[in-house]
């Protein structure tokens, strides 16, 4: 069998699952069948091989919004119910995926589970078999080690129940390098709120770390709109850079005596900048189109060359809408002769709503109309 697995937020099965199914029309790829099992925290999708192949070289892990990690799909294992499980999977690794893959070895071994409660019950059997398998992969020379092998594809079996095994590989320039796609980041303890992770997992996502150097320096000036109790405020001071932050509530005391945040009780909606800031990020709840409408005024006008701000998501037709978000920001910014980068993604620390993150190239050349004669 071949097919694709992704890892998603529980309960966005089926707005993960219209994703793909539009992505992969784009991809040429139209026959296929769609398993989006709710509260499952994966979708799986069954494909020709040929599809496979050609889902494989076109679709993109950073193109999906509602996915977390893009994996390639090679088999179902049923374990048995006691003696050597291990052989059963290492045999389907050096077979079918080995076959799939398109290499002579794996750069990595992940044992996940989907993201879910349920799951993590599974969590123990998963570390319980890894180093058993590894060290079969091992002896067979199927895990090389050094810098030369770092570019091939990772296997990843992901453990659906106590019997059944997902038996996939990872393309290591189109996967998330974190097991389940889930970024390990540390809850800073002077933190003010733990929203704080969202923009430090945002940083990491979208930007990369040879980016994150470039674009995140000392002096630089930001906006924090919606900033109290200051959680993104922090992730911003942490890299020096100078915050105004807006909000009519309170913002962290600590956080104001780091001497470079200077609190507005403005509105959100109201504030304009004098001088163009390096960075805007907008953590306001309020009405996706609002807030959009918002970020097209700020890109559009010249006030920021960055942006991270999130899209709270209705409770119903969550692609559809972030989709009209989104399709509306690239037009007006298109209209206006302003070219962007929009990257969006729901990250591991988002609940219901997504993150976007817009980056201003220049202002596109318009051709200009000469009168002779
Ligand atoms: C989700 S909280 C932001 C949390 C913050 N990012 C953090 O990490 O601590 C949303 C904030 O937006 C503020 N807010 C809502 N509407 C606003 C408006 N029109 N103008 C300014 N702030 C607003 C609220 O007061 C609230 O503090």
């Amino acid at each position: 069998m071949s097919g694709i697995v992704v890892h998603v937020r529980q309960g966005f099965e089926d707005d993960a699952a219209k994703e793909l199914s539009h992505q992969l029309n784009d991809c040429g790829v139209t026959s296929r069948s769609m398993q989006a099992i709710a509260d499952s925290a994966i979708v799986v999708v069954t494909l020709s091989r040929e599809d496979m192949n050609l889902a494989r070289s076109k679709l993109k892990l950073a193109d999906l919004i509602f996915s977390r990690q893009l994996l390639w799909l090679s088999s179902f294992v049923n374990l048995p119910a006691e003696g050597d499980r291990v052989s059963s999977l290492v045999d389907e690794i050096k077979g079918p995926l080995l076959e799939i893959s398109g290499s002579n070895a794996f750069s990595g071994f992940f044992f996940e589970t989907p993201d879910t409660d349920s799951s993590k019950e599974l969590t123990g059997f998963c570390k319980s078999l890894t180093r058993h398998v590894e060290n079969a992969l091992n002896k067979i020379k199927l895990m090389p080690k050094g810098k030369g092998a770092s570019h091939l594809p990772r296997v990843h079996l992901v453990m659906t129940s106590n019997h059944q095994v997902l038996v996939t590989l990872a393309d290591v320039h189109n996967s998330s390098p974190w097991t389940m796609g889930i970024p390990r980041l540390r809850f800073p303890p002077s933190a003010p709120s733990r929203s704080t992770l969202k923009l430090e997992e945002a940083f990491h996502v979208f930007l990369g770390q040879e980016a994150m150097g470039e674009k995140l320096q000392a002096g630089m000036t930001a906006v924090d709109l919606g900033a109290c109790p200051g959680g993104w405020t922090f992730q911003l001071v942490k890299h020096r850079m100078q915050v105004t932050a807006i909000d009519n509530g309170a913002l962290d005391e600590k956080i104001m005596d780091s001497g470079l945040v200077t609190h507005l009780r403005e509105d959100a909606f109201a504030y304009r900048p004098y001088d163009t800031v390096d960075w805007m990020v907008c953590d306001v709840v309020e009405q996706p189109a609002k807030i959009t409408s918002l970020m097209v005024e700020w890109i559009v006008r010249g006030h920021c060359r960055n942006t991270i701000f999130n899209l709270k998501l209705p409770m119903k037709k969550r692609f559809e809408e972030t989709t009209a978000c989104l399709n509306h920001l690239k037009d007006r910014c298109r209209e206006s002769g302003k070219m962007i980068e929009v990257k969006a993604k729901q990250l591991y620390h988002d609940r219901k709503e997504i993150t976007v993150y817009v980056a201003v190239k220049s202002v596109a050349k318009r051709s200009i109309s000469t009168k002779s004669g």
